[in-house]
């Protein structure tokens, strides 16, 4: 509390969440994109959150990305996570493994000693290969299990770096071009309003079902994801942003 009356932390934090509409907002000092040491303090600040918003028995659902990485890595057991069971709340990118949520929902169990299942399937699917697999038991069961989440912990990603990092088609980055998507969480994108513009059809959580959690811990830093942060909460509004300073500054300046 000291250092964030020095940095004035306090005031912008309520500002900010005046602003968008999220009921706590927690604010770390400094710029994700300029530090990785910013990047662990926003996860431990996250985890923090995380365990004291925890009970008995539930089900976390965990996106991918580095700032939900960051989380997982700053994650330590507990009588109550040690009853968690960790789900990831889409399939796998095909990026980075560390930055699948597969791999991230699997850290946070090792870390607090609770259980985890998995979702090996592809985030992107046609049609008619996402109705076939949707209707495989194992599948269905991890998707009816997804949607008892108490709490879900997610990561807000920049439009473009997202489509990059799917490798989607330069028709689909035309199209999120054209309607000036800026933010991505769940594979919807949003633009800088909150309206949805793109939908990646994914086996995992939709929006619909993000909303039934109690808790929404949204996980997101740095000048380059403010329109990103202001889309997806200004659309969402979860319960929780954890940001950092740079980003909120930005937030009130621009938006
Ligand atoms: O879901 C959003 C993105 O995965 C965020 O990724 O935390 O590595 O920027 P990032």
């Amino acid at each position: 509390p000291m250092i964030k009356t020095l940095f004035g932390l306090s005031q912008l934090e309520e500002e900010i969440s005046s602003f968008l509409g999220v009921d706590q907002v927690f604010i770390v000092p400094g710029d994700v994109d300029r530090s990785n040491l910013v990047k662990k303090d926003m996860g431990r600040a996250a985890a923090r959150i995380l365990k004291q918003r925890s009970v008995e028995k539930q089900i976390v659902a965990v996106s991918g990305g580095s700032s939900v990485l960051a989380v997982a890595e700053n994650m330590v057991s507990t009588q109550v996570l040690k009853q968690t069971t960790f789900i990831p709340t889409r399939g796998g990118v095909g990026e980075a493994v560390e930055l699948e949520a597969n791999y991230i929902a699997s850290l946070m169990a090792k870390q607090t000693g609770g259980s985890y299942r998995l979702l090996h399937i592809p985030d992107e699917l046609s049609e008619g290969a996402y109705h076939t697999l949707i209707q495989e038991p194992y599948i269905r069961q991890v998707l009816d299990d997804l949607k008892q989440a108490k709490i879900v912990i997610h990561g807000i990603g920049d439009a473009k770096s997202m489509a990059m990092r799917r490798q989607s088609s330069s028709d689909i980055i035309r199209k999120l071009e054209d309607a000036k998507a800026v933010g991505e969480s769940f594979g919807y994108y949003f633009d800088v309003h909150g309206q949805i513009v793109h939908r990646v059809s994914t086996v995992g959580l939709r929006l619909e079902e993000v909303y039934q959690a109690k808790h929404v811990i949204a996980v997101a830093g740095g000048k380059s994801k403010a329109a990103a942060i202001t889309a997806v909460c200004t659309k969402m509004k979860p319960q929780v942003l954890v940001t950092d300073e740079t980003a909120a500054r930005f937030i009130l300046d621009k938006y």
